[in-house]
């Protein structure tokens, strides 16, 4: 009837559970801007699959890779205004939202991966998330990606090489202050648009996780490689809080049981796909691999020091010293 499609006697802004059926599904949109093999996009493929067949086909996911829905900046308003559920951003890109986000851009901050995790699963994480619902968004879920290299057409085996070199950044001051420290520029470019911007030479180099590297293929554009790992790529999944809260209760359960799957599976496989990237990008002799000695790495993490000092109060020193300590 009219008033149960109106949810009538219930806060729900959905309608009732029952007005959803296989032939008549609630279409949940997910957009993001890695490729349907990374990480991202074989956890938000597997996530639609589980909310599909635990709600009988009454929710239909529906995913949109490599930015070809939204790009960077719009699939976050895009989420606000509810043109798209679902989005999986870099905490990197939250930094509007709140800077302490731009906690994975600190350099050589964490210690290892198990820290990471740590982080995002413990009470500074849940906070930096729950940071965001004054926003109408509600944070789901930490996905990762890696850790992150460097990458240019120039060459980046010593801190002084960096020196007059522009670098492409994927938001947020943190990241620019890192390049300066080094003595290189650095532009902001949404992620569909960096391989063109390697290309043309707007840009020499970026900085980002093997995989990404990998399904980018930078490898057609850029040269050299140094593997520095000094700072993270790790996802927000994110939601429209105010759409999520209206959802028929037996639809938010199974999205939250699907959410958690999805998550298990994404931290599990994400690893093994960066491990994958590298090995093939080693193998196929494309880059000019550089490793750094203990004493190298110690070279650009001194250089790199000023970042603290710079960015203590912005990120916040609770959280810079409760990541370091992990
Ligand atoms: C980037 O912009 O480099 C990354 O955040 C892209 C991504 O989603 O992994």
């Amino acid at each position: 009837s009219l008033l149960a499609l109106a949810g009538c006697g219930s806060s729900s802004t959905q309608g009732n559970a029952a007005a959803y059926t296989k032939e008549n599904p609630l279409i949940v949109k997910f957009s993001h801007v890695t490729t349907a093999d990374s990480p991202k996009g074989k956890a938000s493929t597997k996530f639609a699959e589980l909310l599909a067949e635990k709600t009988g086909g009454k929710v239909k996911v529906e995913v949109y890779p490599s930015s070809q829905l939204y790009g960077d900046k719009d699939e976050l308003e895009a989420l606000q205004a509810g043109n798209v559920q679902v989005i999986a951003p870099s905490a990197t890109k939250l930094v509007g939202f709140n800077p302490a986000f731009q906690v994975v851009d600190m350099p050589f901050l964490f210690k290892n991966h198990e820290a990471v995790l740590k982080f995002w699963d413990g009470d500074l994480g849940k906070k930096l998330m729950s940071s965001l619902e004054s926003k109408n968004l509600k944070g789901l879920a930490m996905w990762e990606n890696g850790f992150k290299v460097f990458t240019s057409n120039k060459p980046i085996s010593k801190p002084e090489e960096f020196a007059g070199q522009k670098f492409r950044t994927q938001a947020g001051k943190v990241l620019e202050a890192q390049f300066k420290a080094l003595g290189a520029g650095a532009a902001t470019i949404p992620f569909g648009e960096t391989y063109t911007a390697l290309q043309q030479g707007t840009v020499d180099g970026q900085e980002n996780t093997w995989n990404n590297i990998d399904t980018q293929k930078y490898e057609e554009v850029q040269k050299n490689l140094l593997i520095s790992n000094h700072g993270r790529i790790d996802y927000i999944v994110l939601t429209n809080k105010k759409w999520y809260d209206g959802l028929p209760e037996d639809i938010r359960k199974a999205f939250d049981e699907s959410m958690a799957e999805a998550t298990k599976y994404e931290r599990e496989l994400s690893t093994e796909l960066d491990k994958g990237s590298e090995e093939k990008l080693r193998q196929s002799g494309k880059f000019n691999i550089i490793e750094l000695s203990d004493a190298e790495r110690e070279g650009f993490v001194k250089l790199m020091e000023s970042v603290y000092s710079e960015f203590e109060k912005t990120v916040g020193k609770d959280i810079i010293d409760g990541a370091r300590q992990l």
